[in-house]
């Protein structure tokens, strides 16, 4: 088939290299002309794992744009823009509303039935509330009968992204017309995993309960790891006797500092925006931001218990991606640890494999170091607040640590401090 996709972050950047792979001919549109030159030049405009080697692998089968007429020359699109916070929690549609406004537009010109498919993640009712209409007033023709609509929902966790795309435990669906229902059955029938296929507002719903309950799962964790550490219990050892439960599952259960990145957060804040609006109260959805926004400062709370004032003190901190294998820092729990250590007077030396150039634009004033070594030679303490596998090779030896992400290397330090174990 020939698929385009609109928009380039991760997740449109990985879809289109897959369906590519999969032997499609594959279109990009982005509006970022240093994101369009990468493509087309065969570099990744973002880090993620193993896609470089897809780019390289299916060069000649993608091509990038800033052409929204190239649409018309496809069979399906896909709208992967972003899909922000505003203030309040809700979600920012502007490049929702405007990737269906261009789109409407070019199907206006075109003749033969056309699948439009929504992969950013939209709350319930967006899809047919908001970017039906759009296409429909732009295009003066009528969903699910000129031109199909779905949403299909992205499972794609950053770093992982390519083995994601490839090895989905699910597909879902949402859909309204039998003929984009065929459509998108045979461009996911490669893939054997189930397939849910719902009507459109519940695979929304579907994405967002996701995301919720992975969230609701780490603050969980978190809230029992807090109590574990006041009773000297290791609780990733609870965790390891709780996850053998087949109801339970192992997974998402890892302690530590909490959740960051552009998906969690964003997405229960905007379920409870949603919840609110119709009257309801989330009470499960804001204890679990409630949880998430107080679990890094417990670090500072560990670390004062050995540094009683932070006044001048160097500390150091090891890993401010909101994870390892990225250079996102999109809501990283380093963000509010080194905001707080520079209230309290401490000088912040910090260092990350790939995250320091995008963390320095929101702290150019703290000292970025050329390794995690340095890192902890030159510092009074160290917290490690991201988990990259390089910092298993480091020598904490005469060090106070406090660990936000369970590093077994670091416990050789003088002094060790887990966060919840
Ligand atoms: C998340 C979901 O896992 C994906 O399924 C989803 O597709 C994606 O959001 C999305 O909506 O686009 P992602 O944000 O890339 O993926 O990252 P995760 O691997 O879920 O990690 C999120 C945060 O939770 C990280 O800060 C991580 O350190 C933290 N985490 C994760 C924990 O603290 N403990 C855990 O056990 C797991």
């Amino acid at each position: 088939m020939k698929i385009s996709i609109v928009g380039c972050g991760y997740v449109g950047l990985v879809t289109g290299m897959g369906f590519a792979k999969l032997g499609h001919e594959v279109t990009f549109v982005d509006l970022d002309d240093r994101k369009i030159e990468a493509i087309n030049s065969g570099k990744p405009p973002i880090f993620e794992k193993g896609i470089e080697e897809l780019m390289e692998k299916n060069a000649g089968k993608y091509k990038a744009t800033k052409n929204y007429e190239s649409i018309k020359e496809t069979d399906i699109t896909f709208i992967c823009v972003g899909t922000p916070s505003k203030e309040d929690g809700s979600i920012d549609l502007t490049f929702v509303r405007s990737a269906a406004s261009e789109t409407g537009r070019v199907l206006k010109e075109k003749d033969e039935f056309h699948v439009v498919v929504v992969k950013s993640t939209v709350i319930p009712g967006t899809t047919e509330e908001v970017v039906k209409p759009i296409i429909e007033k732009e295009s003066g023709k009528e969903a699910f009968r000129d031109f199909g609509l779905a949403l299909n929902p992205e499972f794609l966790r950053e770093g992982k992204a390519v083995e994601d795309f490839f090895n989905p435990d699910r597909i879902v669906i949402g859909v309204k017309d039998e003929r984009t229902r065929e459509v998108l059955e045979e461009l996911y029938s490669p893939f054997k995993c189930p397939k849910l296929i719902t009507d459109i507002k519940t695979a929304e719903m579907i994405k967002y309960a996701s995301n919720a309950f992975l969230a609701t799962k780490i603050s969980f964790a978190n809230e029992i790891g807090n109590i574990c550490k006041k009773l000297g219990i290791d609780v990733y050892e609870v965790f390891k006797g709780v996850g053998l439960d087949h109801r339970i599952n192992p997974a998402f259960f890892r302690a530590g500092i909490g959740f960051g990145g552009s998906c969690l957060p964003k997405d229960v804040r905007a379920l409870i925006a949603k919840a609110e609006e119709l009257g309801e109260e989330p009470k499960i959805l804001k204890a679990v931001i409630e949880v998430n926004e107080r679990q890094p400062l417990r670090m500072i709370e560990l670390l004062k218990r050995h540094i009683s004032s932070l006044e001048g003190k160097t500390i150091g901190i090891l890993g401010l991606a909101f994870k390892p294998d990225t250079d996102d820092v999109r809501e990283s729990r380093a963000i509010p640890i080194v905001k707080k250590l520079l209230k309290e007077g401490a000088k912040v030396i910090a260092y990350d494999p790939k995250a320091m150039n995008n963390f320095s634009k929101i702290f150019p004033q703290i000292e970025y170091a050329g390794t995690g070594q340095e890192v902890i030679d030159r510092s009074d303490a160290v917290l490690i607040v991201t988990e990259w596998e390089e910092f298993e090779e480091l020598n904490y030896r005469g060090k106070i640590v406090i660990d936000g992400r369970r590093i077994k290397k670091a416990r050789e330090a003088l002094v060790y401090e887990g966060v919840c174990w």
